[in-house]
């Protein structure tokens, strides 16, 4: 694509809606030409972080002259909107878990309804950028991953595609996420006096993302458990991998330098550990693996902002790429 793209948000009034805004405010060639929430008819309250763009309510015909839309509603709202979008021939990265499973029975059981849109699975693109970028560019339905299956599988999914995980073990994540993570939406788990001095486990074997991750990790041998830290934004994921025989920390490291020798998003330590505030703001993804001491056991640690490289900087990585453009625009 040559000169500028014109891109639309829709639930720009929510946190990642609110982050994109401000992503594409710095990219060189997206023009953002309708900011709208996801509901004809609605004037929205005003967004919860300051963006200085005015909402206006949904309104499909404005996507006539756009090269690319993000969804950034809740799961459900989305895919009736993606509907419409795919029959316009526009790209489509939709931030909702409506298109990240690839099976509708396992939608209907990990989010309670019918698949509003099964008809559209089998052309939804996973959108983990580094590990799918082909599919991505040739794709017009990308499902943006969530955030804590970004941050476990970026660090773990190199392991196991190059057979260094024992393959009987099981693989614990162990999570800790900012109270962004469950959007704008106030209920009684993410109020101030809820969350703040506060930290605990939540969603524990129960969690939506549950079976995204063990989806794209190809195995069911995770054990997942989300926790709720009293910051904003950012996560932390440290994963306990028990090493095929004869592997070492070494070989892990090697293995993730090598997987993202080209992505720039990924920063693959030497030493130290990754830490929240290293990415928060950011679109990067850290990852760090060290000997846990006890033989054939690794820790693997991983750091990303979910609005960042868990939402919104993801998801404009897989737009550049469906328009053809550069991957890190809007980005560095
Ligand atoms: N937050 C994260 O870290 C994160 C990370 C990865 C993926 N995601 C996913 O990205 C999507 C957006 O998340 P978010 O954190 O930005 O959520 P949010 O802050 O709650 O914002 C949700 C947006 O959707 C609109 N909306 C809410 N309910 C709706 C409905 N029933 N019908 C139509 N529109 C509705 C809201 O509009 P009003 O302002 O008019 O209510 C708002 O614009 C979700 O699917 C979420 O799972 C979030």
């Amino acid at each position: 694509v040559n000169g500028t793209v014109n891109i639309a948000v829709i639930g720009a009034t929510g946190y990642t809606g609110q982050e994109l805004l401000k992503i594409l405010a710095r990219h060189p060639t997206a023009t953002v030409t309708a900011v709208m929430t996801a509901r004809p008819n609605h004037t929205p309250p005003p967004p919860a972080l300051p963006v200085d763009a005015p909402v206006d309510p949904l309104d499909l015909d404005r996507l006539d002259d756009v090269d690319g839309v993000f969804l950034c509603t809740p799961h459900g709202a989305a895919a009736p909107l993606v509907q419409a979008a795919m029959q316009k021939g526009i790209k489509i990265v939709d931030l909702s878990a409506d298109f990240r499973l690839q099976d509708q029975a396992a939608y209907q059981q990990t989010y309670g309804q019918e698949h509003p849109a099964p008809e559209l699975l089998a052309q939804a693109v996973y959108g983990l950028t580094e590990h799918y970028r082909a599919e991505i560019r040739s794709a017009q339905l990308v499902a943006n991953p969530g955030c804590y299956p970004t941050c476990i599988l970026l660090g773990l999914k190199p392991l196991l595609d190059h057979n260094l995980v024992a393959p009987d073990a099981t693989i614990v994540a162990d999570c800790k996420s900012g109270v962004s993570g469950a959007g704008k939406q106030p209920g009684d788990r993410n109020v101030y006096g809820a969350v703040a001095q506060n930290f605990l486990a939540y969603g524990v074997g129960s969690h939506r993302h549950g079976p995204e991750i063990r989806q794209q990790a190809g195995t069911d041998r995770i054990v997942f458990v989300p926790h709720l830290l009293p910051m904003f934004r950012g996560m932390l994921a440290t994963i306990y991998v028990s090493l095929a025989a004869g592997s070492t920390a070494d070989d892990a490291r090697s293995c993730l330098r090598e997987v993202y020798a080209n992505a720039d998003f990924v920063r693959v330590y030497d030493r130290g550990q990754p830490e929240v505030n290293r990415v928060q703001h950011t679109n990067y993804a850290d990852l760090a693996v060290a000997d846990a001491g006890v033989e054939g056991q690794v820790v693997l640690t991983a750091a990303i902002d979910n609005l960042g490289k868990g939402a919104a900087g993801q998801a404009m990585q897989n737009m550049n790429l469906m328009l053809g453009l550069d991957e890190e625009a809007g980005l560095s």
